[in-house]
């Protein structure tokens, strides 16, 4: 959770001071007034990068030397982003300098949830899997160690294949892929049980049509069913060596909630999708809290696309309820909404006035 957010020299905020409640905060404004900046700034202090620049000097505001984002987590730790077009990113955290980007990851459970995020349906497998692992980095202390070693023993053995090194050499790396794989695919199964379990409770009250379906989870390990990772390896080593990588293995896996006995995306309409991954993310949300007693943010941008007002009613709703601080942009919302939440009003770049 945020609070005391400074925004200074992010696009086209000046200076944007806000202390923003522990719950639900709008931000509204008309196109290009800086709504989605807010959005950016808190996620660059969170992760250290923009979700809509690779490079973080398109984000600083034209003809200025550098941005600066400030604000306090719950604990009333200060942490500061700065970014320089001379000298780069530094980012502090409790007036230290940051040593991994991980640590303050930890302290500021961050969803970004963009306004086209009907399309997770067709993003592909890449974002399916990141999206769990994000809960499981937050969940499960050991989830970062085993994927980071993961991939640097697939790294190894993808470029033994690449320099078409002797089988055995390329061999040297499979039971470490096999039982890390495997314990991440035991971790990740899990996961997915709770997030399914929160998700059946939370989905039908964001979308009622689907009050009494059936839900279902569909796991792909990323490897031939049935096989273990490691003959999985042994078994395809000389297909591997014509692709020049490795093609078995828990960065092939893939997952899918099944609704009545359907694929979503087959289905569903595309309010439906995105409220859909809505659901997703707020069961996300809930289980980080049980596990970690870290508030999660929640960055949505654009509510009312793709919703309307009913369901826009009952996505606050439900926010109102769960363990987030979330930030919400909209170009306009019906009263019905604004009513007993903070409201920021944001012109070009400004803050107009702010209050519930
Ligand atoms: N580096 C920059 N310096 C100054 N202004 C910039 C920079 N990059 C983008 N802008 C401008 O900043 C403004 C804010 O954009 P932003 O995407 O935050 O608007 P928004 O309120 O989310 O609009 P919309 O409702 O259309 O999504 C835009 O007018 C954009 O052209
Ligand atoms: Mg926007």
């Amino acid at each position: 959770m945020l609070g005391q957010l400074n925004i200074n020299n992010v696009r086209n905020i000046t200076d944007i001071r806000i202390q923003p409640s522990a719950g639900i905060n709008l931000i509204l404004g008309s196109n290009g007034s800086g709504k989605t900046s807010v959005l950016e700034a808190i996620h660059m202090l969170a992760l250290g990068k923009s979700f809509r620049s690779r490079s973080l000097k398109s984000v600083v505001q034209f003809s200025q030397p550098q941005l600066q984002v400030t604000a306090k987590t719950s604990s009333n730790i200060p942490v500061g982003l700065q970014y320089s077009i001379d000298s780069g990113l530094s980012i502090r955290l409790n007036n230290a300098p940051l040593k991994r980007l991980s640590e303050l990851a930890t302290q500021l459970p961050l969803q970004f949830i963009p306004a086209n995020c009907h399309q997770f349906f067709e993003q592909g497998p890449k974002y399916r899997r990141q999206l769990l692992d994000w809960g499981l980095f937050h969940v499960e202390p050991n989830f970062n160690y085993l994927w980071q070693s993961y991939k640097k023993v697939l790294q190894q053995r993808n470029s033994a294949l690449r320099q078409h090194k002797q089988v055995n050499e390329i061999q040297l790396w499979d039971s470490q892929l096999a039982s890390h794989g495997e314990e991440i695919t035991k971790l990740r199964k899990m996961q997915l049980s709770r997030l399914l379990k929160e998700f059946e409770n939370i989905f039908p009250r964001l979308c009622p049509v689907y009050e009494n379906a059936s839900y279902e989870l569909k796991y792909r390990d990323g490897w031939l069913k049935g096989e273990s990772l490691l003959s999985a390896l042994t078994a395809s080593i000389s297909r591997d060596q014509q692709l020049a990588y490795t093609r078995s293995g828990s960065h092939a896996a893939d997952w899918l909630f099944k609704i009545n006995d359907s694929d979503p995306s087959e289905v569903f309409s595309r309010g439906q999708q995105k409220l859909f991954y809505l659901a997703l993310c707020m069961a996300q949300a809930t289980i980080t809290a049980q596990n970690n007693h870290e508030t999660s943010i929640l960055l949505f941008d654009d509510l009312s696309s793709e919703l309307d007002l009913l369901h826009q009613v009952n996505v606050l709703k439900e926010l109102d309820e769960l363990p987030v601080q979330a930030f919400i942009t909209a170009t306009e919302l019906d009263a019905a909404l604004t009513e007993n939440h903070t409201l920021f009003h944001v012109k070009q770049g400004r803050l107009l006035e702010s209050g519930s």
